[in-house]
């Protein structure tokens, strides 16, 4: 089946290209973060971190240990949840005025995407959409290579540590954007899952399914094949499509998933729970950086734009905020059962992966089949009942759509081509599951 979903294809692309940073895993790596500055060169190192965390039993290991090392090194903490451009731009003058050889990101995905972006601001001065993608971007490729980043992630989902992505919300568009380039993938990712034995119940949830969506998309995407070729060997994106790499972490980190989803949510005590979950989104993210995601994590950004009546608990942050991992997976049982026409064996290998029983399942059955796992576990973690439980009404969908319709290389990494009005459809189906 997977060779067949990567068979040639006329002008398609003939490569797919793998990028990871180094990835050291385990229980109190993090004290590791010291010496394997020093060994990169760095001297004087830009701490990039939130403010709950700057107080944090962990910053206060990350600073032991750069103390240790005999570095020099000063944190910015002034990130929001959803970075902005101006709290990118914030980042970038704290970066241009410190003389800095070196970055160390400790937090989540808004903390390692703010750095990310910072040093791409910080180095190669720009107005803020020229380095992303169109339509909102000027689409010019970073220019070159930004500070060493050692990337230290304190959530279970994000993956952002083993990507060369940054999501940043752009307020005069109104909507979250991409910046892609293989100079802002970190060079090192320190992952230690006791950074997550503190975490709620709520965000361990959210950031599950985060990491549980980065897994399908990647195993549903369109395969590299379908991609035109490229002009240059630099030109090839990271968007690039499913491929034997992606596959093999995408369906690792479902069987993770359905193993340890749900008791990682239920018992912060769980510690094997919380470690593999820990891997998973590592995985995850090494899939998505080498693949791209598709359809949920599009309208994702839909639904941060136009959110308007919901309050969440667990987020220090003020009303209307749906946490990312949320956002994401209220959209996918009904992105699944859209999409699962273009490519029903992998929709089903990934529900096998996912736990479901697909010993009878036909292939027209395949959408339904994944999204009915989906909600299984939405419905296990409580989870808002689709994007009703949000805020949302049906009324809401076609502007959800618009909003949506901009993403354009994920809307085009799904298996199936997607218009505006089918995005429009699968909001109003996405409404309620239960
Ligand atoms: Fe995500």
């Amino acid at each position: 089946m997977g060779c067949q979903y990567f068979a040639p294809c006329d002008h398609g692309s003939d490569s797919f290209t793998i990028a990871i940073p180094k990835v050291t895993f385990g229980r109190g790596c993090l004290s590791e973060v010291g010496e394997r500055a020093r060994s990169r060169g760095m001297a004087r190192i830009a701490i990039i971190t939130d403010v709950f965390l700057n107080a944090s039993e962990h910053l206060a290991r990350v600073r032991g240990s750069l103390d240790a090392s005999g570095l020099d090194h000063a944190t910015f903490d002034d990130i929001r949840i959803e970075p902005s451009d101006t709290s990118v731009m914030d980042a970038a003058r704290f970066l241009a005025d410190g003389d800095f050889d070196g970055l160390v990101s400790v937090g989540g995905g808004s903390v390692m995407d703010t750095a990310k972006a910072a040093m791409v601001y910080a180095r190669y001065p720009a107005s803020f959409s020229t380095y992303f993608g169109p339509p909102v971007g000027d689409g010019v490729p970073v220019p070159g290579p930004v500070l060493p980043h050692i990337a230290c992630p304190t959530t279970s989902g994000t993956g952002s540590e083993v990507t060369g992505l940054a999501v940043i919300r752009l307020m005069e568009h109104d909507t979250k954007f991409v910046i892609a380039s293989r100079f802002i993938l970190p060079d090192e990712a320190l992952v230690d899952p006791a950074c997550t034995d503190t975490l709620p119940a709520r965000v361990v949830a959210s950031t599950g399914f985060d990491l549980l969506s980065h897994a399908i998309e990647c195993y549903t995407a369109k395969a590299y094949t379908h991609w035109g070729k490229v002009s240059s060997p630099d030109a090839r994106p990271m968007i690039q499509g499913a491929n034997p790499w992606s596959d093999i972490h995408a369906r690792e980190a479902l069987r993770i998933a359905d193993a340890f989803l749900e008791r990682g949510v239920a018992d912060a005590g769980d510690r094997e729970a919380r470690d593999k979950l820990m891997w998973a989104a590592t995985l995850a993210g090494m899939a998505f950086g080498n693949c791209g995601t598709h359809l949920p994590h599009a309208f994702s950004y839909g639904v941060t734009n136009l959110m308007h009546d919901v309050v969440t608990d667990d987020y220090p942050v003020p009303s209307p905020f749906v946490p990312h991992g949320i956002s994401v997976i209220l959209t996918s049982p009904s992105v699944f059962r859209f999409t699962a026409e273009g490519a029903p064996e992998r929709h089903l290998e990934a529900a096998g992966c996912l736990g479901a029983d697909t010993r009878d399942a036909a292939n027209a059955d395949a959408g339904e089949v994944v999204s009915k796992r989906i909600i299984e576990l939405m419905r296990a973690t409580e989870i808002p009942n689709g994007l009703e439980g949000v805020g949302f009404t049906g009324g809401d969908a076609d502007a959800l759509a618009d909003s949506s319709f901009r993403q354009r290389r994920a809307i085009g990494n799904a298996p199936r081509e997607t218009t505006r009005d089918d995005t429009a459809d699968i909001f109003r189906d996405a409404m309620r599951y239960w």
